[in-house]
């Protein structure tokens, strides 16, 4: 069956003052079926955002293809884009920043319909319907959002995302601004409004727990580029980039195997989008590197747990990572592995025999 969205070879430089430019995106390909929900997490600047107003076509691309519904967004004409706006919604972390504090509530659920030529009452009608969906009472719609907590500000920007009957909903960090029991309960209501309407969500977010409780695929994003993608369980249990291992630990969300959650990140500071490390983006960083890494990007591996992932040194990952409690003992076997002068690019031999193989 066809995928919902297809991203493929996705680039996005933004041109800055200089004549220097951001490389934002560097070749991100996923895609996501109908009733999914990918999470794409990573640092602050990996790019989430970007891929996300990208496959909304709030982005002119630079490089690569995205397909949504059927419809080729790098070819797409204006009523092209008009027709999107109805599969294709986002609802962003500011929920008081994305409703207008001078309009009422009904008259801003409805807005999405305008473009699409819905008239008056049937704007209504769908804005009480859409209401209903996310749990609310229709008498709302005569209120003034700054009259309303920010857990239900939220759930209104999801009403207002639901009114087109959209099959994507693009969740840029949707909960980040919202205290715990909100939280909670926005999540709950993300998944009944899946299971109800089959709906795919791209949800980008720093909170790896609720990443982990509600994706059931997760994309590592680091400067721009994917380095490791898989099922969400596999991902989080068994990840095999050092990045996803440092991006898993720092946010003390640790691996069930690495049971004492350490706060040591990956050493150093994010390289600069504009002037990208040649070789493997994370080598200046990286407790597994060699010389291969700082020369050519890994390609990607696929493995046999669905993982795909882009580092030459994933075997060794999984076998730091299988004998160590904390991030900390993953890195001194990490650098324990390279100081046995194991072979660059083959799994570890010696003590390590026994190593698991995908
Ligand atoms: N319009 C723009 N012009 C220039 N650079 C941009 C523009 N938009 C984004 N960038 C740059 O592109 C990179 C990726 O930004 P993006 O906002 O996609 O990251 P992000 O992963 O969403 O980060 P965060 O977690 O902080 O939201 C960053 O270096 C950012 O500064
Ligand atoms: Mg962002």
């Amino acid at each position: 069956m066809m995928p919902l969205l297809r991203v493929e070879g996705l680039y996005k430089r933004f041109p800055i003052a200089g004549g220097r430019v951001v490389k934002a995106v560097n070749g991100v390909s996923f895609s996501l079926s109908a009733s999914e929900t990918l999470s794409l997490v990573g640092e602050s600047g990996s790019g989430k955002t970007t891929v996300g107003r990208c496959v909304l076509g709030l982005e002119t691309i630079s490089e690569g293809r995205i397909q949504l519904d059927g419809l080729d967004l790098s070819h797409a004409r204006r009523r092209d884009f008009a027709k999107m706006r109805g599969v294709a919604q986002i609802v962003f972390q500011e929920s008081s920043e994305a409703l207008d504090p001078r309009m009422r509530v009904g008259k801003a659920i409805e807005e999405p319909l305008i473009p699409l030529g819905a008239d008056a009452s049937e704007r209504r009608h769908r804005a009480s319907e859409a209401l209903e969906m996310v749990g609310l009472p229709r008498q709302l719609m005569a209120v003034y959002p700054t009259e309303l907590s920010a857990g239900i500000q939220q759930r209104i920007c999801i009403a207002r995302a639901m009114i087109t009957g959209p099959k994507l909903i693009v969740l840029d960090e949707p909960t980040s601004a919202l205290d715990p029991t909100a939280r909670a309960d926005i999540i709950e209501l993300l998944q009944r409004i899946q299971a109800g309407s089959g709906i795919s969500y791209l949800f980008i977010s720093h909170d790896l727990s609720t990443v982990r409780f509600l994706s059931h695929r997760v994309a590592v994003m680091y400067l721009g580029m994917i380095v490791e993608q898989g099922p969400a369980a596999e991902v989080f249990a068994r990840p095999r980039h050092p990045y996803t291992v440092g991006l898993l630990s720092s946010a003390l969300l640790p691996n069930p195997r690495l049971r004492r959650p350490s706060s040591v990140t990956l050493a150093g500071e994010i390289p600069s989008p504009i002037d990208l490390p040649t070789g493997c983006f994370l080598s200046s960083r990286c407790p597994l590197v060699t010389e291969r890494c700082r020369a050519e990007m890994p390609a990607a591996r696929t493995l046999t747990t669905g993982h795909s992932v882009h580092c030459i040194r994933s075997d060794d990952v999984a076998e730091a990572e299988h004998t160590a409690d904390t991030f900390d003992e993953f890195q001194a076997q990490a650098e324990r592995i390279l100081s046995v002068g194991a072979p660059p690019f083959s799994p570890v031999s010696d003590n390590h025999v026994g190593a698991r193989h995908e």
